[in-house]
């Protein structure tokens, strides 16, 4: 068994296990969710490969003081301080523009951040003692019902992560209201643990977003996913035409005899937490150096793999 009652020598545990890059699952007012280091990438990748989802999906970064606010987004508005003031600690998650600290497989890809200060005080320890953002989903399996208990997270995932945390009951049960600043208008992504009205109150009339939470790809009104402007194919021989500027991004060698303009390989050693957490960011360094078309190798879809695969199926459909 690997879950702890929440006392403070087992959060300063679990700190450190955060700090080395493992899986802490805890406790929060809304539900448990499962946490790694919100600035170490391949730490995050382990999220994604744990709750085995056949997608990525951006991620919340959990904190503990106002004061990271500022490293992790850039927007600086009273109203957004104002719904700060009022509701943090608490279940509202605010998304708003990133900043270069926070890795891209935490937003996958997204220009924006989910940030929330959870009302929990083992939450606030473990994130306190741990110096740093935890980036942390709800901690079930894809597909399954959000944990409420500690022993929620242990059926599904306990042999899957480091250490559970038992901090009892989540007291409000539903996860966190999310809420986007874009354009000086709020919109709400997802109904949660505040509701609309608490919200109203306080800065007046509010937008509903769209948001699916299986399907958070599905084109809303919001710039929610990221997409590439550059084409992206999988490699076909065809496609290698020499007149064009080409980029190619392979798993672990190039196996292609062509003057690509560009290469970059996803993992060396064929770790695919590895793949996973360069993924988005080759995708946007590869963006900036004005290529005609990207050619991309096909992955294995086993593990983290199928994830990958999604997310450049749905990249590779946009430019057919
Ligand atoms: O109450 C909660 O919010 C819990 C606890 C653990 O904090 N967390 C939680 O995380 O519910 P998760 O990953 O299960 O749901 C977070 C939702 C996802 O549907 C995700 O798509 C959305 O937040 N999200 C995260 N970053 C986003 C972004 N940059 N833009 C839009 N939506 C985002
Ligand atoms: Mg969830």
């Amino acid at each position: 068994m690997n879950t702890y009652k929440a006392n403070s020598k087992n959060i300063k545990k679990a700190a450190h296990i955060i700090k080395a890059g493992g899986l802490v699952a805890f406790p929060t007012e809304t539900v448990y969710g499962l946490g790694a280091d919100g600035l170490n990438p391949i730490a995050v990748a382990k999220i994604f490969e744990v709750k085995k989802r056949p997608s990525f999906n951006p991620l919340i970064l959990h904190i503990s003081d106002k004061s990271w606010l500022k490293k992790l987004t850039t927007v600086k508005r009273e109203k957004i301080d104002l719904l700060i003031k009022k509701f943090w600690p608490g279940p509202l998650t605010l998304v708003l523009p990133k900043t270069e600290l926070v890795p891209e497989i935490v937003t996958s890809g997204n220009p924006t951040v989910a940030v929330r200060m959870p009302n929990h005080p083992v939450a606030l320890q473990l994130i306190e003692t741990s110096k740093r953002p935890i980036a942390a989903p709800s901690a079930n399996r894809f597909g399954h019902l959000s944990p409420t208990e500690a022993s929620h997270v242990s059926k599904y995932l306990g042999d899957k992560v480091d250490m559970i945390l038992d901090g009892g009951k989540s007291s409000v049960g539903v996860e966190s209201t999310i809420l986007q600043f874009y354009e000086d208008n709020f919109y709400l992504l997802r109904h949660g643990g505040l509701s609309k009205e608490e919200i109203e109150n306080e800065v007046g009339k509010i937008k509903t977003g769209t948001m699916n939470e299986q399907k958070p790809n599905s084109p809303g009104q919001l710039p929610f996913h990221y997409s590439p402007h550059t084409p992206l194919k999988f490699f076909n021989k065809k496609l290698l035409d020499e007149k064009k500027k080409i980029g190619a991004i392979f798993l672990r060698q190039n196996k292609l005899d062509f003057p690509f303009a560009k290469i970059k390989l996803l993992s060396e050693q064929a770790d695919l937490r590895e793949a996973a957490a360069n993924l988005f960011s080759f995708l946007h360094d590869l963006e900036k150096e004005n290529l005609d078309l990207i050619i991309v190798e096909k992955i294995e879809e086993t593990g983290l793999g199928r994830a990958i695969m999604d997310r450049l199926k749905k990249a590779v459909k946009q430019h057919e």
